[in-house]
Order: structure tokens, then C-alpha cells, then sequence
């Protein structure tokens, strides 16, 4: 049986796992919470698109105890540990990727903030424009997007950039992790499927799409994000290629 701290211990195993290819996570996670509270409202209705265990939601509730806090996710187990170590949050399966995702959230008002974090890139350019104008459709105009994830330049319009952006990335990794790496996604999903506490939840992944295509870029998100009725839209924060982008709802 999966009991509350085995799931709080697998997240801090997470976490760790996900700082490995990201040094600035939790920074990025506080950059996109500042703003979240900047924006003003105190009881913001959230949507975390791609929560996975929930890290990111979590923290939000934190900073703003009187937010309803909505996480999404495709992953069954990875909403199953989600559950069992956060009661406090609301997760729901369900694929960005399928029209219709946001019928299964039963949202009684419309949204005023979608956050997510290292997901995105998960998404297909085609599939991306359709997510971000169905989430435009439940957002209140004002609204914010706040995503944080590797969002390259393109090379074929800023070479040296796309390339030092990357190298910013992975040198600050490199050094950060010289002495002591962490684990990689491969070996903790390994470890968290042998665990018997996981035998269902695992079956139930097996079940499910969790493949991915090639990340889209900065360029691509903003044409998609626009095309989607978003209006101001820029990065709020950047290390390197790893950026935190934010978009109002037109
Ligand atoms: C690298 S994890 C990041 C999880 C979490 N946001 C964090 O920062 O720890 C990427 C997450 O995106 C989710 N994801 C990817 N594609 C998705 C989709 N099409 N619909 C819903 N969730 C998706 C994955 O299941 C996974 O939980």
C-alpha cells in the first residue's frame, strides 16, 4: 500500500531527479509563484498543465493558500503519488493532446491562472496550438499563462544565441553536478515501477500514451500562444535556454 510518506519520500526523489537537468528549478518554480501572486487576485482558480507528482502545484498552494489549485496530468501514477502525498490538491486525468481536456476539470468559473513547468515541450507544435486555444477558452480575459520549461531559439534565425543559450544551460548543470549527480528519469522510474506499492498504478501507465515528439521552440509557442488569443507574451525570467514565459489572455 502506497501511505503518505513513502509518496512524500518518491517526491523528494522527484525532485532531486528533476534538478539534475535543471540546477534552477526551484528558483524557476519561485519566479513563476512571484508572479502568480503579482498578479493580484488571492483565491485564483489554477490549472497546472503536466503537475506530474505535483511539485509545482504544491509550492503554489503554499504562497497562496486560498487558490484552487486544479493539477493535470496524463500519468496515472505519477497522479497517484500526486494523491497520496498532497490531499489538498485536486488531480485529474487527463491528455492535453485530446480535444475536449478541459470538460474533464468541471470548471464552475473561468480560469485565472494556467501555470506549468518542464511539460510543455512534451507537446507537438500542431497539438500545442490547439491545447493553448482550448485553455484560452476557460481563461478570464487578463489571465495569465506562466510557463516554465527549455524553450530554445531558433537556430535558423539566431545561431549564436540558440547555441550560448544551450551552452549556459548545460555548463551551469555540469557544474553544479560535478561532484555529486543525481539520478537520471531512467533509473527513478526503474526504481518506483519495482516498488510493490506501485504494481496498479505502473499497470495503469502501461495503458497510457506517454509518448512525446520534438520539443517546439520559443518562436512556436508565442506564434501558437497568439494565434490562440493570447496578447502580451514574453519570458519573465531566463537562464540560458531554460525560461520562464508568460502570456495574457486578450
Ligand atoms: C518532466 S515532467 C514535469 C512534471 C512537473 N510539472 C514538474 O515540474 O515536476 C512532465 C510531465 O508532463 C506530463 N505530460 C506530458 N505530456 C502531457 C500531455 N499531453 N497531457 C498531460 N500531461 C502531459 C507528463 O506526464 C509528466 O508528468
Amino acid at each position: 500500500m502506497l501511505t503518505h510518506e513513502a509518496a512524500l519520500e518518491w517526491i523528494v526523489r522527484w525532485d532531486r531527479q528533476q534538478e539534475g537537468y535543471l540546477p534552477d528549478r526551484e528558483a524557476r518554480f519561485t519566479a513563476l509563484i512571484d508572479a502568480a501572486e503579482a498578479a493580484g487576485r488571492a483565491d485564483p482558480l489554477v490549472l497546472d498543465l503536466g503537475c506530474g507528482p505535483g511539485s509545482l502545484s504544491a509550492r503554489l498552494l503554499d504562497r497562496l493558500p486560498k487558490a484552487k489549485v486544479i493539477s493535470i496530468d496524463a500519468d496515472p501514477l505519477l497522479l497517484g503519488l500526486g494523491r497520496a502525498a498532497y490531499p489538498q490538491l485536486t488531480f485529474v486525468q487527463t491528455d492535453l493532446r485530446v480535444p475536449g481536456w478541459t470538460r474533464a476539470l468541471d470548471l464552475d468559473r473561468p480560469v485565472d491562472l494556467a501555470v506549468s513547468t518542464t511539460a510543455l515541450h512534451w507537446i507537438g507544435e500542431e497539438d500545442l496550438t490547439r491545447a493553448y486555444t482550448e485553455l484560452a477558452g476557460v481563461m478570464r480575459p487578463g489571465g495569465l499563462l506562466l510557463n516554465g520549461d527549455h524553450l530554445d531559439a531558433d537556430p535558423a534565425l539566431t545561431p549564436v544565441l540558440a547555441r550560448l543559450e544551450r551552452a549556459v544551460h548545460d555548463k551551469e548543470t555540469e557544474r553544479v553536478f560535478a561532484e555529486n549527480p543525481p539520478e537520471d528519469w531512467r533509473s527513478w522510474w526503474d526504481a518506483i515501477n519495482a516498488d510493490p506499492a506501485f504494481v496498479n498504478l505502473s499497470a495503469a501507465r502501461a495503458a497510457v500514451r506517454t509518448d512525446h515528439t520534438e520539443s517546439p521552440m520559443l518562436s512556436q509557442h508565442v506564434t501558437a500562444l497568439r494565434a490562440a488569443g493570447f496578447s502580451e507574451v514574453g519570458p519573465l525570467w531566463q537562464r540560458g535556454n531554460n525560461r520562464l514565459l508568460c502570456a495574457v489572455r486578450g
